[in-house]
């Protein structure tokens, strides 16, 4: 059996009253309306659960998704096939429970969630990430995601440099 601390697996019918990430819209939507994107096929939600409590430590969502081909960078742009729209895999929301934050749980479920992106069989440009404030910015930019526009709270990881970025670990 693996020793780390936490598994992760789909959402399926687990308690989700207790999570607190210190947010109230995220702490929100996991609580009531993450089950009916689940439902209606708008997301698939994975929990991180503490092994030694079987409490939900953390959780994400992920949908398939479009940007505009004209959201990117310039110099992305200029290597990139001249379709309006480029295919993304949307990490819509990521959150952690105050109890478990600073314990390197974010950064595992950000990387288990990249980890599905490569592994899909629908292809993929990039990851994009929604963070909802400055401090959610610095997160996903500490790894390696960039934004889309010089204001923008939306961030992208092309799927190849997050294979790179592997084989460098
Ligand atoms: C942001 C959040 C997901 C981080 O989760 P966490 O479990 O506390 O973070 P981790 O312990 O996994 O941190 C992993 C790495 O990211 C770094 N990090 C964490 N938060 C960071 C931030 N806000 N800015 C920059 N780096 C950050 C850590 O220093 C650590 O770096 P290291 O691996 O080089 O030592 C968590 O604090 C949270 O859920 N906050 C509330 C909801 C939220 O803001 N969600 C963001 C998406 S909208």
């Amino acid at each position: 059996m693996s020793k780390a601390p936490f598994r992760i697996e789909l959402l399926q019918k687990q308690d989700r009253s207790a999570f607190d990430c210190g947010e109230p819209e995220l702490n929100a939507y996991f609580h009531t309306r993450v089950s009916q994107d689940v439902r209606r096929n708008y997301a698939t939600c994975f929990i991180a659960i503490d092994k030694t409590g079987d409490r939900i430590a953390g959780f994400y969502t992920l949908a398939m998704g479009s940007v505009s081909l004209g959201e990117l960078p310039e110099d992305v742009v200029k290597r990139l096939p001249r379709y309006p729209q480029v295919p993304v895999v949307h990490l819509g929301r990521l959150a952690v429970d105050q109890k478990y934050q600073g314990q390197k749980l974010g950064g595992s479920l950000l990387a288990d969630a990249i980890a599905r992106s490569i592994e899909s069989e629908i292809a993929a440009y990039a990851v994009v990430v929604d963070a909802k404030d400055e401090n959610a910015v610095s997160f996903y930019e500490h790894f390696g995601f960039l934004p889309l526009s010089r204001s923008s709270k939306t961030l992208f990881l092309p799927i190849s440099k997050a294979i790179k970025n592997l084989g460098n670990k």
